[in-house]
Protein backbone atom coordinates (compact mmCIF):
# COMPACT_ATOMS: atom_id res chain seq x y z
CA UNK A 1 0.00 0.00 0.00
CA UNK A 2 1.22 3.41 -1.19
CA UNK A 3 1.76 6.24 1.55
CA UNK A 4 -0.43 8.09 -0.17
CA UNK A 5 -3.28 5.43 -0.26
CA UNK A 6 -3.11 4.45 3.54
CA UNK A 7 -4.63 7.60 4.57
CA UNK A 8 -8.16 6.53 3.21
CA UNK A 9 -10.03 3.38 3.85
CA UNK A 10 -12.32 1.40 1.19
CA UNK A 11 -15.24 0.52 2.00
CA UNK A 12 -18.08 -1.70 0.63
CA UNK A 13 -21.45 -0.88 1.21
CA UNK A 14 -24.04 -3.31 0.27
CA UNK A 15 -27.98 -2.60 0.77
CA UNK A 16 -30.40 -5.25 -0.12
CA UNK A 17 -33.37 -4.34 2.76
CA UNK A 18 -36.27 -4.12 0.39
CA UNK A 19 -36.68 -3.87 -3.41
CA UNK A 20 -33.20 -1.85 -4.36
CA UNK A 21 -30.16 -3.86 -4.79
CA UNK A 22 -27.40 -1.52 -4.08
CA UNK A 23 -23.81 -1.62 -3.56
CA UNK A 24 -21.08 1.71 -3.61
CA UNK A 25 -17.38 1.31 -2.80
CA UNK A 26 -16.37 4.53 -0.92
CA UNK A 27 -13.30 6.16 0.37
CA UNK A 28 -13.06 7.61 2.96
CA UNK A 29 -10.32 9.18 5.44
CA UNK A 30 -8.82 6.61 7.48
CA UNK A 31 -8.21 9.17 9.99
CA UNK A 32 -10.35 11.92 11.78
CA UNK A 33 -9.23 15.35 12.39
CA UNK A 34 -9.62 15.92 16.11
CA UNK A 35 -12.01 18.18 17.48
CA UNK A 36 -13.35 19.29 13.75
CA UNK A 37 -14.89 15.77 12.73
CA UNK A 38 -17.31 16.53 10.33
CA UNK A 39 -15.79 19.70 8.84
CA UNK A 40 -13.19 17.36 7.28
CA UNK A 41 -14.18 16.46 3.74
CA UNK A 42 -15.70 12.91 4.12
CA UNK A 43 -14.29 11.22 0.99
CA UNK A 44 -15.53 10.19 -2.27
CA UNK A 45 -17.85 7.71 -3.86
CA UNK A 46 -15.82 5.57 -6.36
CA UNK A 47 -18.99 3.29 -7.82
CA UNK A 48 -22.64 3.12 -6.56
CA UNK A 49 -24.62 0.97 -9.41
CA UNK A 50 -27.90 0.05 -8.07
CA UNK A 51 -31.15 -2.10 -9.68
CA UNK A 52 -34.60 -0.78 -8.69
CA UNK A 53 -36.91 -3.91 -8.51
CA UNK A 54 -39.71 -1.73 -9.58
CA UNK A 55 -40.43 -3.43 -12.51
CA UNK A 56 -40.90 -7.61 -11.14
CA UNK A 57 -42.79 -5.48 -8.18
CA UNK A 58 -44.67 -3.71 -10.56
CA UNK A 59 -47.89 -6.13 -11.05
CA UNK A 60 -48.42 -7.00 -7.77
CA UNK A 61 -48.98 -3.54 -7.21
CA UNK A 62 -46.42 -3.38 -3.58
CA UNK A 63 -43.23 -5.68 -2.58
CA UNK A 64 -43.59 -9.25 -2.83
CA UNK A 65 -40.81 -10.07 -0.43
CA UNK A 66 -39.65 -13.61 -1.47
CA UNK A 67 -39.52 -11.76 -5.01
CA UNK A 68 -37.20 -9.28 -3.43
CA UNK A 69 -34.94 -11.96 -1.97
CA UNK A 70 -34.18 -14.32 -4.87
CA UNK A 71 -33.63 -10.72 -6.78
CA UNK A 72 -30.95 -9.54 -3.99
CA UNK A 73 -29.41 -12.86 -4.59
CA UNK A 74 -29.73 -12.66 -8.46
CA UNK A 75 -28.27 -9.62 -8.60
CA UNK A 76 -26.25 -8.66 -5.59
CA UNK A 77 -23.04 -10.37 -6.72
CA UNK A 78 -22.75 -8.80 -10.49
CA UNK A 79 -23.53 -4.83 -8.99
CA UNK A 80 -19.81 -5.81 -6.40
CA UNK A 81 -18.38 -6.82 -9.64
CA UNK A 82 -19.61 -3.85 -11.39
CA UNK A 83 -18.59 -1.43 -9.02
CA UNK A 84 -15.16 -2.65 -8.65
CA UNK A 85 -14.92 -2.40 -12.16
CA UNK A 86 -16.18 1.04 -12.54
CA UNK A 87 -13.47 2.06 -9.64
CA UNK A 88 -10.94 0.06 -11.15
CA UNK A 89 -10.20 -1.76 -7.67
CA UNK A 90 -9.76 -5.46 -6.94
CA UNK A 91 -11.66 -7.16 -3.91
CA UNK A 92 -8.36 -7.12 -2.12
CA UNK A 93 -8.60 -3.53 -2.34
CA UNK A 94 -11.60 -2.99 -0.23
CA UNK A 95 -10.59 -2.51 3.47
CA UNK A 96 -14.27 -2.79 5.17
CA UNK A 97 -17.44 -4.66 4.24
CA UNK A 98 -20.59 -2.80 5.45
CA UNK A 99 -23.88 -4.27 5.09
CA UNK A 100 -27.68 -3.58 6.12
CA UNK A 101 -28.44 -5.83 9.08
CA UNK A 102 -32.13 -4.06 9.45
CA UNK A 103 -34.55 -2.87 9.71
CA UNK A 104 -36.48 -3.82 6.71
CA UNK A 105 -37.78 -7.85 5.02
CA UNK A 106 -36.10 -10.29 6.66
CA UNK A 107 -35.14 -13.00 3.66
CA UNK A 108 -34.00 -9.37 2.17
CA UNK A 109 -31.58 -8.63 4.63
CA UNK A 110 -30.60 -12.11 4.83
CA UNK A 111 -29.08 -12.08 1.48
CA UNK A 112 -27.12 -8.71 1.47
CA UNK A 113 -25.66 -9.58 5.21
CA UNK A 114 -24.68 -13.79 3.82
CA UNK A 115 -22.88 -11.97 1.28
CA UNK A 116 -21.32 -9.33 3.07
CA UNK A 117 -20.08 -11.40 6.09
CA UNK A 118 -18.81 -14.17 3.59
CA UNK A 119 -16.55 -12.04 1.26
CA UNK A 120 -15.39 -10.50 4.74
CA UNK A 121 -14.64 -14.30 5.94
CA UNK A 122 -12.74 -14.84 2.28
CA UNK A 123 -10.80 -11.43 2.42
CA UNK A 124 -10.25 -11.68 6.00
CA UNK A 125 -11.76 -8.21 6.40
CA UNK A 126 -13.53 -6.42 8.57
CA UNK A 127 -17.26 -6.01 8.67
CA UNK A 128 -20.00 -3.86 9.74
CA UNK A 129 -23.47 -4.20 10.06
CA UNK A 130 -25.40 -1.45 9.45
CA UNK A 131 -29.26 0.30 10.47
CA UNK A 132 -30.64 1.00 7.62
CA UNK A 133 -31.97 4.14 8.73
CA UNK A 134 -29.39 5.66 10.35
CA UNK A 135 -27.42 5.47 7.08
CA UNK A 136 -30.75 6.91 6.03
CA UNK A 137 -29.99 9.62 8.79
CA UNK A 138 -25.64 10.53 8.26
CA UNK A 139 -25.73 10.55 3.88
CA UNK A 140 -26.62 14.18 3.89
CA UNK A 141 -23.32 15.19 5.49
CA UNK A 142 -21.61 13.47 2.94
CA UNK A 143 -22.57 16.10 0.81
CA UNK A 144 -22.18 18.92 3.74
CA UNK A 145 -19.07 18.13 5.73
CA UNK A 146 -20.04 21.46 7.86
CA UNK A 147 -23.61 19.63 8.77
CA UNK A 148 -23.10 18.66 12.42
CA UNK A 149 -24.88 17.09 15.39
CA UNK A 150 -26.56 18.62 17.83
CA UNK A 151 -29.69 18.65 14.64
CA UNK A 152 -33.13 17.61 14.37
CA UNK A 153 -34.12 14.32 11.64
CA UNK A 154 -36.99 13.30 10.44
CA UNK A 155 -37.01 10.37 8.69
CA UNK A 156 -39.75 9.64 6.47
CA UNK A 157 -39.63 6.11 4.36
CA UNK A 158 -41.86 3.47 3.71
CA UNK A 159 -41.59 1.64 6.94
CA UNK A 160 -40.90 4.59 9.25
CA UNK A 161 -41.76 8.21 10.43
CA UNK A 162 -40.25 9.73 13.27
CA UNK A 163 -38.87 12.70 14.74
CA UNK A 164 -35.14 12.30 16.72
CA UNK A 165 -32.60 14.33 18.76
CA UNK A 166 -29.51 14.15 17.34
CA UNK A 167 -27.11 14.42 19.77
CA UNK A 168 -23.91 12.93 18.19
CA UNK A 169 -23.57 10.39 15.83
CA UNK A 170 -24.55 7.05 17.22
CA UNK A 171 -27.08 9.12 19.56
CA UNK A 172 -30.15 8.95 18.55
CA UNK A 173 -33.28 10.43 20.59
CA UNK A 174 -36.90 9.19 19.25
CA UNK A 175 -39.00 11.85 20.11
CA UNK A 176 -41.89 10.54 18.10
CA UNK A 177 -43.16 8.47 15.72
CA UNK A 178 -46.03 6.64 13.92
CA UNK A 179 -48.39 4.77 16.07
CA UNK A 180 -49.96 3.52 13.06
CA UNK A 181 -48.87 4.00 8.79
CA UNK A 182 -45.57 5.46 8.08
CA UNK A 183 -45.86 8.72 5.52
CA UNK A 184 -44.50 6.66 2.79
CA UNK A 185 -46.66 3.57 3.26
CA UNK A 186 -49.46 6.04 3.15
CA UNK A 187 -48.76 7.94 0.41
CA UNK A 188 -47.91 3.82 -1.69
CA UNK A 189 -51.72 2.93 -0.13
CA UNK A 190 -53.88 6.42 -1.24
CA UNK A 191 -51.65 6.06 -4.64
CA UNK A 192 -53.21 2.27 -4.86
CA UNK A 193 -56.73 3.85 -4.18
CA UNK A 194 -56.27 6.25 -7.32
CA UNK A 195 -54.82 3.11 -9.36
CA UNK A 196 -51.35 4.99 -10.11
CA UNK A 197 -48.44 2.54 -10.56
CA UNK A 198 -46.08 1.53 -7.63
CA UNK A 199 -44.18 2.83 -6.32
CA UNK A 200 -46.93 4.91 -5.34
CA UNK A 201 -45.32 8.09 -3.43
CA UNK A 202 -43.47 9.31 -6.52
CA UNK A 203 -46.52 8.67 -8.65
CA UNK A 204 -49.11 10.50 -6.37
CA UNK A 205 -46.38 13.06 -5.87
CA UNK A 206 -46.54 13.61 -9.47
CA UNK A 207 -50.12 13.97 -9.92
CA UNK A 208 -50.23 16.15 -7.25
CA UNK A 209 -47.49 18.84 -8.99
CA UNK A 210 -50.74 19.45 -11.59
CA UNK A 211 -53.50 19.92 -8.80
CA UNK A 212 -53.75 22.10 -6.10
CA UNK A 213 -54.79 21.03 -2.41
CA UNK A 214 -58.63 22.06 -3.08
CA UNK A 215 -60.23 19.68 -0.51
CA UNK A 216 -59.76 19.87 3.24
CA UNK A 217 -58.38 17.06 4.68
CA UNK A 218 -57.49 16.31 8.48
CA UNK A 219 -54.14 17.24 10.30
CA UNK A 220 -53.67 13.98 12.32
CA UNK A 221 -52.96 14.52 15.84
CA UNK A 222 -52.13 18.37 15.78
CA UNK A 223 -54.77 19.03 18.09
CA UNK A 224 -53.52 16.91 20.54
CA UNK A 225 -49.65 18.13 22.51
CA UNK A 226 -46.65 15.74 21.29
CA UNK A 227 -44.46 14.29 18.85
CA UNK A 228 -46.13 11.55 17.59
CA UNK A 229 -47.85 11.04 13.86
CA UNK A 230 -50.68 9.18 12.67
CA UNK A 231 -51.86 8.62 9.48
CA UNK A 232 -54.42 5.41 9.07
CA UNK A 233 -57.36 8.24 9.75
CA UNK A 234 -56.33 10.52 6.75
CA UNK A 235 -55.94 7.25 4.69
CA UNK A 236 -59.78 6.07 5.52
CA UNK A 237 -60.92 10.08 4.99
CA UNK A 238 -59.39 10.31 1.89
CA UNK A 239 -60.52 7.28 0.75
CA UNK A 240 -64.54 8.29 1.95
CA UNK A 241 -63.57 11.53 -0.23
CA UNK A 242 -62.61 9.44 -3.37
CA UNK A 243 -65.76 7.01 -2.55
CA UNK A 244 -67.93 10.35 -3.03
CA UNK A 245 -66.25 11.71 -5.89
CA UNK A 246 -66.47 8.36 -7.57
CA UNK A 247 -70.15 8.20 -6.57
CA UNK A 248 -70.85 11.81 -8.30
CA UNK A 249 -69.24 10.93 -11.57
CA UNK A 250 -65.91 13.73 -10.55
CA UNK A 251 -63.17 11.63 -9.73
CA UNK A 252 -61.50 11.31 -12.86
CA UNK A 253 -61.51 14.89 -13.30
CA UNK A 254 -60.16 15.99 -9.50
CA UNK A 255 -57.55 13.31 -9.21
CA UNK A 256 -54.73 15.55 -9.64
CA UNK A 257 -56.49 17.87 -6.76
CA UNK A 258 -57.29 14.74 -4.77
CA UNK A 259 -53.67 14.05 -4.94
CA UNK A 260 -52.69 17.42 -3.85
CA UNK A 261 -55.20 17.15 -0.89
CA UNK A 262 -53.71 14.45 0.54
CA UNK A 263 -49.90 15.42 0.05
CA UNK A 264 -50.59 18.73 1.54
CA UNK A 265 -52.19 17.51 4.83
CA UNK A 266 -49.23 14.78 5.17
CA UNK A 267 -46.85 17.26 4.70
CA UNK A 268 -47.98 20.00 6.81
CA UNK A 269 -48.78 17.10 9.64
CA UNK A 270 -45.41 16.60 9.14
CA UNK A 271 -44.28 20.57 8.80
CA UNK A 272 -46.49 21.16 12.08
CA UNK A 273 -44.81 18.33 14.38
CA UNK A 274 -41.34 18.95 13.15
CA UNK A 275 -41.91 22.88 14.56
CA UNK A 276 -43.11 21.32 17.80
CA UNK A 277 -39.81 19.08 17.97
CA UNK A 278 -37.38 21.84 17.42
CA UNK A 279 -38.96 24.14 19.85
CA UNK A 280 -38.50 21.17 22.36
CA UNK A 281 -35.50 20.65 21.28
CA UNK A 282 -34.29 24.31 21.55
CA UNK A 283 -32.98 23.35 18.10
CA UNK A 284 -32.45 25.63 14.19
CA UNK A 285 -31.16 22.57 12.19
CA UNK A 286 -33.44 19.47 10.95
CA UNK A 287 -32.32 17.21 8.23
CA UNK A 288 -35.17 15.39 6.48
CA UNK A 289 -34.22 11.89 5.38
CA UNK A 290 -35.73 8.93 3.84
CA UNK A 291 -37.20 7.98 0.70
CA UNK A 292 -39.86 10.82 1.46
CA UNK A 293 -37.69 13.42 1.65
CA UNK A 294 -37.47 13.36 -2.26
CA UNK A 295 -40.59 15.09 -2.01
CA UNK A 296 -40.41 18.61 -3.54
CA UNK A 297 -43.23 20.21 -2.05
CA UNK A 298 -42.01 18.72 1.55
CA UNK A 299 -39.22 20.40 1.04
CA UNK A 300 -40.65 23.38 0.16
CA UNK A 301 -42.61 23.76 3.60
CA UNK A 302 -39.59 23.13 5.11
CA UNK A 303 -37.91 25.72 3.41
CA UNK A 304 -40.13 28.25 4.43
CA UNK A 305 -38.30 28.24 7.86
CA UNK A 306 -34.91 29.50 6.60
CA UNK A 307 -35.31 33.02 6.63
CA UNK A 308 -36.87 32.24 10.22
CA UNK A 309 -33.03 31.43 11.13
CA UNK A 310 -33.49 27.47 10.70
CA UNK A 311 -31.06 25.51 8.36
CA UNK A 312 -32.63 22.68 6.34
CA UNK A 313 -31.10 19.86 5.37
CA UNK A 314 -31.91 16.60 3.04
CA UNK A 315 -29.86 14.29 0.71
CA UNK A 316 -29.48 14.96 -2.95
CA UNK A 317 -32.21 12.87 -4.55
CA UNK A 318 -30.46 9.99 -5.60
CA UNK A 319 -29.68 8.79 -2.19
CA UNK A 320 -33.35 9.86 -0.60
CA UNK A 321 -34.50 6.74 -1.36
CA UNK A 322 -32.44 3.24 -0.80
CA UNK A 323 -28.97 3.05 -2.28
CA UNK A 324 -25.42 2.02 -1.53
CA UNK A 325 -23.82 5.04 -0.57
CA UNK A 326 -25.44 5.45 2.52
CA UNK A 327 -24.61 2.24 3.98
CA UNK A 328 -20.79 2.33 2.81
CA UNK A 329 -21.04 6.25 4.36
CA UNK A 330 -22.45 5.15 7.56
CA UNK A 331 -20.40 1.87 7.57
CA UNK A 332 -17.46 4.76 7.34
CA UNK A 333 -18.89 6.34 10.31
CA UNK A 334 -19.03 2.84 12.14
CA UNK A 335 -15.60 2.17 11.90
CA UNK A 336 -15.02 5.26 13.15
CA UNK A 337 -16.67 4.64 16.23
CA UNK A 338 -14.96 1.42 16.59
CA UNK A 339 -17.77 -0.71 15.25
CA UNK A 340 -15.75 -2.97 12.84
CA UNK A 341 -16.14 -6.53 13.93
CA UNK A 342 -13.23 -8.67 12.92
CA UNK A 343 -14.29 -12.12 14.35
CA UNK A 344 -15.57 -14.30 11.89
CA UNK A 345 -16.79 -16.64 13.90
CA UNK A 346 -19.64 -14.93 15.39
CA UNK A 347 -23.23 -15.77 13.84
CA UNK A 348 -25.13 -14.25 11.49
CA UNK A 349 -27.96 -12.16 12.28
CA UNK A 350 -30.46 -10.01 10.72
CA UNK A 351 -32.60 -7.31 12.67
CA UNK A 352 -35.99 -7.00 10.65
CA UNK A 353 -37.10 -4.56 13.90
CA UNK A 354 -34.07 -2.87 15.38
CA UNK A 355 -35.39 0.59 17.07
CA UNK A 356 -32.34 3.38 16.11
CA UNK A 357 -32.45 4.57 19.55
CA UNK A 358 -30.98 1.67 20.59
CA UNK A 359 -27.45 1.96 18.47
CA UNK A 360 -25.05 0.32 20.07
O1 LIG B 1 -36.35 5.04 2.06
P1 LIG B 1 -37.10 4.31 1.02
O2 LIG B 1 -36.53 4.21 -0.37
O3 LIG B 1 -37.39 2.82 1.47
C1 LIG B 1 -37.65 2.49 2.79
O4 LIG B 1 -36.68 2.48 3.60
O5 LIG B 1 -38.86 2.32 3.07
O6 LIG B 1 -38.54 4.97 0.96
C2 LIG B 1 -39.51 4.53 0.08
C3 LIG B 1 -40.78 5.29 0.34
C4 LIG B 1 -41.95 4.73 -0.45
O7 LIG B 1 -43.06 4.63 0.41
C5 LIG B 1 -42.13 5.77 -1.53
O8 LIG B 1 -43.45 5.81 -2.02
C6 LIG B 1 -41.75 7.03 -0.82
O9 LIG B 1 -40.62 6.66 -0.06
N1 LIG B 1 -41.40 8.11 -1.76
C7 LIG B 1 -42.09 9.27 -1.85
C8 LIG B 1 -41.46 10.02 -2.87
N2 LIG B 1 -40.40 9.30 -3.35
C9 LIG B 1 -40.38 8.13 -2.64
N3 LIG B 1 -43.16 9.73 -1.18
C10 LIG B 1 -43.63 10.94 -1.51
N4 LIG B 1 -43.10 11.72 -2.48
C11 LIG B 1 -42.02 11.30 -3.18
N5 LIG B 1 -41.49 12.07 -4.12
ZN1 LIG C 1 -34.94 3.18 3.15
Amino acid sequence: MSPQESKFITVLGIESSCDETAVCLYKGPRKLLENQQMQQPHGEVLAEPLFSQIELHQKWGGVVPEIASRDHLRKCLSLIDTALQEAQLSKEDIDVIAYTAGPGLMGALFVGSCIGRSLAFALNKPFIPVHHMEAHLLVPMLDEPALKPPFAALLVSGGHSQFYGVKNIGDYQLMGETLDDAAGEAFDKVAKMLDLPYPGGPSLAALADQGEPAFKLPRPMCDRPGFDLSFSGLKTATLHLIEDLKAKGELEARKADLAASFQEAVVDTLFRKAKRVLKELNMKTIVLAGGVSANKRLRALFQTLEPKGYKIHYPRMKWCTDNGVMVAYAGWHAWHRGFAQHDHTVPLAVTPRWPLSDLT
